[in-house]
């Protein structure tokens, strides 16, 4: 089996296309949205990490979507080496002229085309008959065809769709001139075997099939999305799909640091190769978990604080002897180093750009000089500086670039003699302002501060601060999650200081709650 395809050429038999689609499904999920200034710098971390085709977002889903993803098919996609930009529709024509217009700019553009074919979505969700959907499938196809060489066509619910009407909807995608046939599991309702029953049955029966790259896309419900992405790969597919820390609707989808160490540490089973550059997964699963606030469990896989961790004396014994007596992969090769000193208060500018650029981040020089500034305060205040701090300083001020709303300042007066008291200072779209509050504890008190400063009605819902390293010295992480009218939003602050990372992460949270303000809801859409 060789492949033509219209963005990667001749595709060896053995080369898996790594789609990434953090930035749409991975989106999509509760309180995980992104504004446009993060989804960038999401998106140039994904770039570097080398996935093949990046889902940029869902462009007819609001106008902020497809500022999105214009905005990336404008920067990104203009290199020969980012990936294809693709953009994701329903099979109405404004949903394809939404997208074909939103990666118009990119040199490697996708159209990627959804349609739902099990019985049940058929008759309640899109009310037509099996005839009409198939109808559908060719039409959208071709329209987007216009548009974009690649076009990927995608069969909603694939899994649990009758297999004869399966295979006549993929003929008809193909024949349309779709390159890319996607079977998603949009429940998380499959096993592996049902995934090697679906692809050797696609693969055997539906003409065509030999000449376009088959796709996996896999939810996580019944914790199965990575075993269904696998068993899929060995069917014959080609292309999976999957997001950083397997984010996406509900349970989530197939996590793709997890799918790609799995090939790469079990090439014995699954013989194949992807451009992944496993050393950089741990920082865009951090940068990730800045961005949206959401830090991985500390045991999930590849990239959880005790993934590598061994408690047991025993373990501990076995790992000092032999590396490979309880660890199947070097932490190494996904990026996790030993903690280490890094530079003192006399290190200079270009010895922290320097640093910066080893631990994988090219920032411009404003961000560079705030980023410096602080973190010749943290080098004045701690004893050692470890990587850990400089990328929560770093990833910090990225998350806060562009806000209506920053931080400046803040004193505040605790202690079990009299009441907590914040003073603090914010700057509010250029101007400094200030307030002063009393609280019950100096958290409560800097809050009611900003408040002051900052009247809104959102509920505190959340409020969780942890340490980016170990010692008394160690800077706090905080995490605080906002609720308005039933949006939610996350935000996170670092600092040596506890009461200050959590006012940052205040801060953070409410430009988050301004840019979702600002959005128009979209319309119910399913994906
Ligand atoms: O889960 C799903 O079916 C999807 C499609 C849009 C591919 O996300
Ligand atoms: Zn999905």
């Amino acid at each position: 089996m060789s492949i033509e395809h219209p963005s990667f050429g001749k595709l060896d038999d053995n080369r898996i296309i790594i789609f990434d689609t953090t930035l749409r499904d991975g989106e999509q999920s509760p309180g995980f949205s992104m504004n446009l200034n993060e989804k960038i710098r999401m998106a140039e971390a994904l770039a570097e990490l080398g996935v093949d085709v990046m889902e940029a977002g869902f462009p007819i889903a609001s106008p902020g979507d497809f500022e999105s993803v214009k905005a990336i098919a404008e920067s990104l996609g203009q290199r020969d080496d980012t990936p294809v930009i693709c953009g994701l529709a329903r099979t109405g024509r404004e949903d394809i002229f939404s997208a074909a217009d939103a990666v118009r700019p990119a040199k490697r553009k996708r159209i990627h085309i959804f349609l739902s074919t099990s019985p049940l979505h058929m008759k309640y969700k899109l009310r037509m008959e099996p005839d009409e959907v198939l109808q559908l499938a060719s039409d959208s196809v071709v329209l987007a065809r216009n548009f974009a060489d690649d076009v990927e066509w995608s069969a909603e619910d694939g899994t649990r769709t009758d297999p004869d009407f399966l295979c006549r909807c993929v003929e008809a995608a193909i024949k349309a001139g779709a390159s890319t046939i996607n079977i998603p599991d949009t429940v998380g309702y499959a096993l592996p075997e049902d995934m090697t029953r679906i692809f050797t049955m696609i693969r055997e029966r539906v003409p065509g099939a030999d000449k376009v790259v088959l796709s996996t896309h896999n939810h996580n419900d019944l914790g199965l999305a990575v075993a269904n992405t696998l068993a899929a790969i060995t069917a014959g597919v080609r292309q999976i799909e999957s997001t950083i820390n397997g984010i996406g609707e509900r349970a989530g989808n197939a996590s793709l640091e997890e799918a790609v160490m799995a090939i790469r540490t079990r090439q014995d089973a699954v013989p194949f190769h992807n451009n992944i550059k496993t050393r950089n997964l741990l920082k865009v699963s951090k940068l990730l978990s800045t961005v949206t606030g959401f830090d991985v469990q500390p045991n999930k896989a590849i990239v959880g604080r005790n993934a590598f961790a061994h408690e047991a004396g025993i373990h501990q014994d076995g790992v000092l002897k032999h590396a490979a007596t309880y660890e199947i992969m070097t932490p190494e090769s996904v990026g996790w180093s030993k903690s280490s000193l890094v530079m003192g208060k006399h290190s200079g500018r270009a010895a922290f750009r320097d640093k910066l650029r080893s631990l994988g981040y090219t920032i411009g020089d404003n961000q560079l000089n705030v980023a410096f500034r602080r973190f010749k305060d943290i080098a004045d205040r701690k004893k050692v500086v470890y990587d850990e701090d400089i990328v929560a300083l770093v990833d910090d001020e990225v998350v806060r670039d562009h806000e209506r709303v920053r931080f400046v300042s803040l004193d505040v007066h605790a202690g079990s003699k009299a009441p907590a008291r914040a003073e603090m200072e914010l700057e509010v779209d250029g101007e400094v302002r200030s307030a002063a509050a009393a609280g019950d504890g100096p958290v409560d008190a800097t809050f009611r501060a900003i408040h002051a400063i900052f009247p809104h009605e959102a509920n505190l819902v959340l409020f969780s601060v942890g340490a980016v390293t170990t010692g008394t010295d160690a800077q706090a992480k905080t995490t605080v999650r906002l609720e308005e009218n039933g949006k939610m939003v996350d935000g996170q602050g670092a600092d040596l200081d506890t009461i200050v990372s959590a006012a940052r992460a205040y801060v953070h949270a409410l430009n988050k709650l301004l840019v979702k303000r600002a959005r128009t809801e979209p319309e119910a859409l399913s994906a």
